[in-house]
């Protein structure tokens, strides 16, 4: 079984006090809580070593970035290598998040390059996927996310793709308000564990696309969805932990 995992994407988002409070209210939250899921928070990447810094290296809540370079270093005005996240405490990274795919046309080859990178410098990416709406109503859904896996196994090999996190993350359900059912997305989970094979057994899944504390139960009582990736609700403290229960609850 993989073990619960709670993500916050803070995506763009926040000031150094704002971000000083919020992972402030976060570390003192999840310290008085009898049982909580592991945390990974994702702030922009020049508030990561004030996040740090208010955590303290508290156990349980881990720090990532919310992009790579594919490559390891170079004459790459405005990129940030793996390795520089490495070097400044984080112990993760998202790698094609859909607004990387579809505002920097990030492709699945891209993606891969950067899992990689990631992957080579120490780094647990978590690799999005998913599909858009049109894809879904062509009946696509299940393709799509196959070639996103595939496109990544194909570079790293499968064993090493299940040594990630993955959140299927349907691009018509991020920040719209809009979430696919528990039953749309536990249809995607399973199929996803299927790919992986035996080796990803205890690789967690999460969901992500407007998770919220209203929606996250049903969501989390799902067999395969071991997770969630939260953008806007991880802004607030108080929902952020009420998730967090919700799937302490659940697994
Ligand atoms: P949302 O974002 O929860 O605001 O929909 C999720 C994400 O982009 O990871």
């Amino acid at each position: 079984m993989a073990k619960p995992l709670l993500a916050g994407n803070w995506k763009m988002h926040g000031t150094v006090e704002s971000v000083r409070l919020l992972a402030g209210s976060l570390s003192a939250g999840f310290g008085s809580l009898v049982s909580a899921p592991e945390i990974l928070l994702f702030p922009s990447l020049v508030h990561i070593p004030v996040v740090l810094e208010q955590l303290q290296g508290k156990s349980g809540i881990s720090v990532g970035a919310q992009n790579c370079s594919q490559h390891l270093q170079g004459a790459f005005t405005g990129e940030v290598s793996a390795q520089m996240l490495v070097d400044i405490g984080c112990s993760h990274v998202l790698v094609g998040h859909s607004e990387r795919r579809r505002l920097y046309a990030e492709t699945n080859k891209q993606v891969a390059q950067k899992f990689a990178t990631a992957q080579g410098a120490g780094l647990i990416p978590i690799l999005c996927v998913g599909e858009t709406l049109t894809e879904r109503q062509k009946g696509q859904t299940v393709d799509v996310v196959r070639q996103q896996i595939a496109a990544v196994a194909e570079v790293v090999g499968i064993e090493n793709t299940c040594l990630a996190v993955i959140a299927y993350e349907p691009v018509w359900a991020i920040g719209t308000g809009e979430t696919a059912t528990p039953q749309q997305a536990q249809e995607v989970h399973a199929d996803i564990r299927a790919q992986l094979g035996h080796q990803g057994i205890s690789t967690p899944l999460l969901y992500g696309g407007s998770v919220n504390a209203n929606n996250a139960n049903a969501l989390f009582a799902q067999p395969d969805i071991d997770g969630g990736l939260v953008g806007g609700a991880s802004l607030e403290a108080q929902q952020f932990l009420d998730i967090a229960q919700q799937l302490t609850e659940q697994k």
